[in-house]
């Protein structure tokens, strides 16, 4: 018998961790969404409550399209009403777009008792990501249904690690007008051709970050922790990125990055050993040297997309 009503709680994410552009992401503790589903003969519609406002035209919602592309997909008439209450801010590199979209396809899947596993959610739940970033990118929405740390693959691999127990992660988001489909825009500026010399690089950086997260040694991590392909283009849509950058590894960071496509920076940070409220004191620092006003935010990684 289908339920009446799913209501799920679906995380934010924080994708690429430098070298690991559309492959890397971790799913945060908070902020998260809830996102409600319940029957409809057929269609799908969306109603999105507060804190944080989005579109709620299925075509120019994550959740919409991507319950519309999972139901569609499946060759189901059935119809389903979702209800987002957006608690994670949109446009801001920390996966919005796709804590609605992973929490739509969850819930549906629940509400229609339907056979799928998370790794098969996935696909379904990064057409959503098409709204804001053009493409259906597959490392922030595989983050926010499996949790933890993920590799998701462009040819559909989704492989789930838990990362070291003691990582921390703080944020400072800057208050910045952001373009609108800032994603898209974020990756405009990506360069279309790489020297050899930088993807040598960052293989080796990104196959750190992975051995770091698999083995827990979080120097192995830490030296992962650099880009030479994609923050170097995307460095100048951060205002402060240097001064954000520089502060948090004098408060003892592993490593800072871009959140996603930004303009928010993360600093990685061992639990055990530094104060994360000091390093995003710093990160906020940095970046009113630059001018700029931010919002600092310290979290650890967290679970996928939970029933409630
Ligand atoms: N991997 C994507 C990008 C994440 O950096 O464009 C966007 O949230």
């Amino acid at each position: 018998v289908a339920a009446v009503r799913v209501r799920v709680r679906a995380p934010a994410s924080t994708a690429n961790l430098g070298p690991g552009f559309d492959a890397f992401a971790l799913a945060l503790e908070e902020p998260y969404d809830l996102v409600e589903a319940s029957p409809l003969d057929e269609g799908v519609v969306v109603e999105v409550a507060g804190p944080y406002r989005v579109p709620e035209g299925v075509e120019e919602n994550a959740a919409g399209y991507a319950a519309r592309a999972l139901l569609e997909g499946l060759g189901l008439r059935a119809g389903v009403r979702l209800r987002v209450v957006k608690g994670v801010p949109p446009g801001l590199g920390l996966g919005s777009s796709a804590a609605s979209a992973a929490g739509a396809v969850f819930a549906v899947k629940e509400l229609l008792d339907l056979d799928l596993d998370r790794e098969e959610l996935v696909g379904y739940a990064a057409e959503g990501e098409r709204v804001s970033a053009g493409v259906g990118h597959r490392d922030n929405v595989a983050a926010a249904l499996l949790g933890g740390f993920v590799i998701a693959t462009p040819q559909g691999r989704t492989l789930h690690l838990d990362p070291p127990g003691s990582l921390g992660l703080a944020f400072a988001i800057p208050r910045v007008k952001v373009p609108d489909k800032k994603t898209g825009v974020a990756r405009s500026v990506l360069p279309d051709r790489v020297p050899l010399e930088d993807l040598v690089a960052n293989v080796a950086a990104a196959s750190l970050i992975a051995a770091g997260m698999a083995t827990g040694n979080l120097e192995v991590l830490r030296e992962g922790l650099v880009d030479r392909v994609v923050e170097p283009a995307r460095s100048r849509l951060v205002p402060g990125y240097q001064e954000v950058r520089s502060r948090a590894l004098e408060a003892g960071a592993l490593g800072v990055v871009i959140s996603g496509a930004g303009p928010t920076m993360l600093a990685l940070y061992d639990r055990e050993r530094v104060d994360g409220r000091q390093v995003a004191a710093a990160m906020v620092e940095g970046f009113a040297e630059a001018g700029v006003e931010a919002e600092a935010h310290v979290t650890r990684p967290g679970r996928g997309v939970v029933k409630l």
